[in-house]
């Protein structure tokens, strides 16, 4: 029975829940509808696996293959980031910023991982063409499947490479620019904590030199933040604009390397949480 399987499990609900309807490919409420039937035996020989993979601190989207963002499910990978929810301030001010007619706008989502906010803000702005890239293949993969999951992909285009070399063979310039880069220093011990100690280590710390920048590998976490701004107006239409997420601490700094990038209207946004979590900034019309 559905209460007694939940808590022989030990875990808190939620997450044996989410478990079992990830291992019985039904949705909570047909379980809760059903409590008093029994469990059938292979799908509670899939849940004891289930269960004791998060025991061992296996992330829940990696052991169900989807994590919500902006109201819809995006399936991710161990090659991908699980999509946080503090990044959909980034999805809120793209699109108060989006014009309701006129133009297609195009976009970049510049290490776009799971896909989830290019994907979203193809879903939103229906008139938006969106450019996704990252270095990764195994996550562009990914967001393609998304993409075409979540029907987004006739608005889509995906590019593999390194930031902007990944839009070399592009000649394109983008109305506007958004990034969650990775952003946490080498040296934060989050990294070896809870969920991150599963997440792919090239999505949370930079492991590279800024370009253009005398920045220490990872001594900040703000090596991708620089090459993004140093960059970014090769590739912004005039009052174009550049939009990054960073960590709650970063943002004083972020803010000095958008000003050093010569963007202008350049502001600090704050998540539904109260902490700052990105900038924006402008080119000059
Ligand atoms: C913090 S994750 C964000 C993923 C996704 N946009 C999200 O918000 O959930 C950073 C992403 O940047 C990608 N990445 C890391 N270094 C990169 C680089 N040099 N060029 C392009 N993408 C990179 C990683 O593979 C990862 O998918």
């Amino acid at each position: 029975m559905l209460n007694d399987l939940l808590g022989a499990s030990e875990l808190p609900r939620r997450e044996a829940m989410a478990l079992l309807e990830a291992a019985s490919g039904k949705a909570r409420e047909a379980l809760i509808a059903h409590g008093l039937d029994p469990v059938p035996r292979e799908v509670r020989a899939l849940f004891a696996r289930m269960v004791a993979q998060r025991k061992l601190g296996i992330p829940i989207a990696y052991l169900t293959g989807f994590r919500e963002f902006y109201g819809r499910p995006f399936w991710v990978s161990p090659a991908t980031l699980i999509p946080r929810m503090e990044t959909e301030l980034l999805i809120d001010t793209v699109i108060a910023l989006a014009p309701t007619a006129g133009r297609p706008l195009r976009l970049a989502d510049l290490g776009t991982g799971s896909g989830c906010i290019g994907i979203t803000l193809a879903l939103e702005i229906r008139s938006a063409e969106i450019t996704a890239t990252d270095q990764s293949a195994a996550a562009l993969q990914v967001a393609r499947n998304n993409a075409a999951r979540l029907d987004a992909a006739s608005q889509m285009r995906f590019h593999q490479g390194s930031w902007f070399d990944a839009l070399r063979h592009t000649s394109q310039k983008f109305h506007g620019l958004i990034s969650n880069p990775p952003y946490v220093a080498a040296n934060d011990p989050h990294l070896s904590q809870g969920d991150l100690r599963f997440e792919p280590k090239t999505a949370l710390s930079p492991s590279a030199m800024a370009k253009g920048e005398a920045i220490a590998i990872g001594s900040d976490g703000l090596a991708d933040i620089a090459t993004l701004t140093h960059e970014a107006h090769y590739w912004l239409e005039p009052g174009g604009f550049l939009l990054v997420e960073h960590g709650s601490e970063q943002q004083t700094a972020v803010i000095a390397l958008f000003h050093k990038a010569g963007l202008a209207r350049v502001r600090g946004l704050t998540d539904s949480q109260s902490q700052p979590r990105a900038v924006i900034g402008f080119l000059a019309s």
